[in-house]
């Protein structure tokens, strides 16, 4: 297959998606650029790019230097390699989410994250607009590309069909420390018993909408897991009415604190 049908998905598909919220496919880009990724990917992770800026930091941990993240992650990689711009992978995830969302959606931004060998840990339950300004309207959809297999064992995509429908739930900080950046689902008794696991091959993809519930387990096998992700939508407009996302307005964490000193004024938004 070409590169450029890669970046082409079914009617059959496209329905898939919009019913559920969330779509596997076995091919986003080919096996020589995946291994290309891998190399460029675990170059930023080993030297810490982004660190200093805030947008290197542990997503599930309090993130305090000299300790070992559990679940690293970086913010707008592109910024510390820009090779990463040109990538049939992103071109490809673009094209998609244009067939799934319409033809006014484009990129807005990408991330990676890493599990590393044996302790990486889980993404707790969570809704991506969680993280997002509560005063503006998205339809907006995430790429989600493991650039090794990813598995049960290792921490692959789960999603809850249908879940897309509903408001953005409440949230709280991982564990409820508002030292930690990640978010998880705060919803007592919430039925999860419909979620679907997604293993998919090194280099294909899933994609999820901003309100869809989403998870991935901890790393358990001896190779780390390296997922990148890719971000679209279409132009964002203001709400009527503000939501209140309270559990934005407390955190307190040190990639915060690393943002303010090294002068950037605003922090990259992610999931
Ligand atoms: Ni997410």
């Amino acid at each position: 297959m070409s590169t450029s049908e890669l970046g082409q998905i079914s009617g059959e598909q496209i329905a898939f998606f919009r019913e559920n919220g969330y779509l596997a496919i076995g091919a986003i880009t080919t096996p020589d650029e995946v291994a290309w990724l891998r190399d460029v990917y675990d170059r930023l992770f080993q030297r810490r790019a982004g660190r200093d800026q805030g947008d290197q930091f542990d997503l599930a941990g309090a993130d305090e230097e000299g300790k070992e993240a559990s679940l690293p992650q970086i913010l707008q990689p592109s910024k510390y390699a820009p090779e990463l711009a040109g990538t049939a992978c992103r071109a490809n995830a673009v094209a998609i989410a244009r067939q799934l969302l319409g033809p006014d959606a484009s990129y807005t931004g990408e991330h990676a994250i890493l599990k590393p060998a044996r302790h990486g840990a889980p993404t707790p339950w969570h809704q991506d607009e969680a993280y997002w300004d509560p005063g503006t309207e998205y339809a907006g959809l995430s790429v989600w590309i493991p650039l090794q297999d990813a598995t049960i064992e290792n921490g692959c995509m789960w999603f809850v069909p249908g879940s897309h429908n509903l408001d953005v739930l409440p949230h709280r900080s991982i564990g409820n420390d508002v030292r930690v950046h990640g978010l998880e689902l705060d919803v007592a008794d919430f039925d999860l018993g419909s979620a679907v696991a997604c293993p998919i091959p090194a280099g294909g993809a899933t994609f999820h909408l901003s309100t869809t519930l989403h998870y991935t387990g901890p790393n358990l096998t001896d190779q780390p897991r390296r997922a990148y992700i890719v971000t679209a939508g279409k132009p964002p407009k203001p709400r009527a009415a503000v939501r209140d996302f309270w559990w934005q307005k407390n955190k307190r964490t040190a990639r915060m604190d690393r943002a303010a000193s090294s002068g950037k004024l605003k922090i990259e938004s992610e999931q």
